[in-house]
């Protein structure tokens, strides 16, 4: 078994700021209620742009960072649950859009934490030899489920796209610890139904709702357990603590989670970078996008270890080790 490591990173958000005080227009909220529970000031929505066109866009940042070309990748991985389409599957049209003419390509759906899972899939297929690289793409255009009448999520969730370019590396061990589970009990806690059963037997007049819906209070306290206990796994599985980590980059859903699994594990929160602030909860996109700020402020540099740590919708959670291997 080879190695993975990370080449590039990118990002990509629509242009629209929709401020606190914006969404205290359309419900009964207000900037100090969003800002003291979430942390959370501004999101980008989109006014034209699919999950597509932003995945398009933040896959060729992630390719001119790493310095290569579209035709060089093995294979496409969108984690998404905002598609524009069943078929053909995101992945399919981002790699036409880019011309990754020698790419597979899927989606894979498992909300907040699909960038993980698709960042431990890509590295299994590195790892055991049969691609070489891997561009994986998290794309978020939750503003179309979202019920924008209902004050509990609305004010949560923003569109943008993340994109991870991996690749084999015969020096960094770059993507280690991997972690990624599952609770389908909790699945109720965040829901938002697909398509109604309808055909030539089946006449369901059953409602269907396909507007997120979430029980706020659950998946919190979800949230801060799981992060914390993978944040410690991956420290004990590797003889590391607190202080060989530059930073800890868990899914921007809410910053007082965040600070909660950074109390739970007696860790500086200064160490866990926070951008839901600038772009709110962008589900799979989020940690791509908070690596991509990170590598240009120049605060990463090769050799250094970040944990990223996801949690989301089904429930999922993943986690993982990452040694920066860019100079
Ligand atoms: N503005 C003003 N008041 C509000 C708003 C709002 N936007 N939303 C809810 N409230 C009210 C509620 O109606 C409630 O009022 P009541 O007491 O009169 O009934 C009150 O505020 C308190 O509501 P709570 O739900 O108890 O607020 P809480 O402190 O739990 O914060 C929040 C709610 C922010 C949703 C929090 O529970 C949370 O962040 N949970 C995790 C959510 C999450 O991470 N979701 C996504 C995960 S997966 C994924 O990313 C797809």
């Amino acid at each position: 078994m080879g190695y993975a490591k990370i080449i590039g990173v990118g990002k990509y958000l629509p242009d629209n700021v929709v401020t606190n005080e914006y969404l205290s227009t359309i419900v009964e909220t207000n900037d100090e209620w969003i800002s003291t529970r979430t942390g959370m000031k501004e999101r980008r929505i989109t006014t034209g742009e699919d999950t597509t066109d932003l995945a398009v866009e933040a896959a060729k940042n992630a390719l001119y960072n790493a310095g290569i070309s579209a035709e060089e990748i093995d294979l496409i991985i969108v984690a998404t649950t905002s598609p524009d389409s069943l078929i053909p599957c995101m992945a399919c049209r981002v790699q036409e859009q880019i011309g990754a003419v020698n790419a597979a390509a899927f989606d894979l759906t498992a909300a907040c934490s699909g960038l993980i899972y698709g960042l431990n899939i890509g590295k299994n297929f590195i790892c055991s030899g049969q691609f070489k690289k891997v561009l994986v793409i998290g794309s978020e255009v939750l503003s179309k489920i979202v019920d924008w009448t209902d004050r509990n999520t609305c004010v949560l969730f923003g569109d943008g796209a993340s994109a991870l370019v991996i690749a084999e590396s015969e020096d960094i061990d770059g993507i280690k610890s991997v972690h990624i589970g599952a609770d389908g009990s909790k699945g109720k806690y965040l829901t938002c139904s697909a398509l109604k059963l309808e055909n030539i037997f089946v006449n369901d007049d059953k409602e269907y709702d396909n507007k997120i819906r979430m029980n706020g209070k659950e998946i919190f306290k979800f949230a801060v357990n799981i992060i914390s206990d993978s944040i410690r796994q991956i420290l004990d599985e590797n003889n590391l603590s607190m202080d060989d980590i530059k930073y800890v980059v868990c899914h921007q859903a809410n910053s007082r989670i965040i600070e909660f699994a950074a109390k739970r594990l007696n860790a500086d929160v200064k160490k866990f970078y926070m951008d839901m602030d600038k772009f709110g909860n962008t589900s799979s996109a989020s940690i791509g996008i908070a690596l991509d700020d990170i590598v240009k402020d120049g605060m990463l540099n090769k050799g250094d270890k970040v944990i990223i740590a996801g949690f989301g919708g089904g429930l999922t959670w993943g986690s993982a080790l990452i040694e920066w291997a860019i100079e």
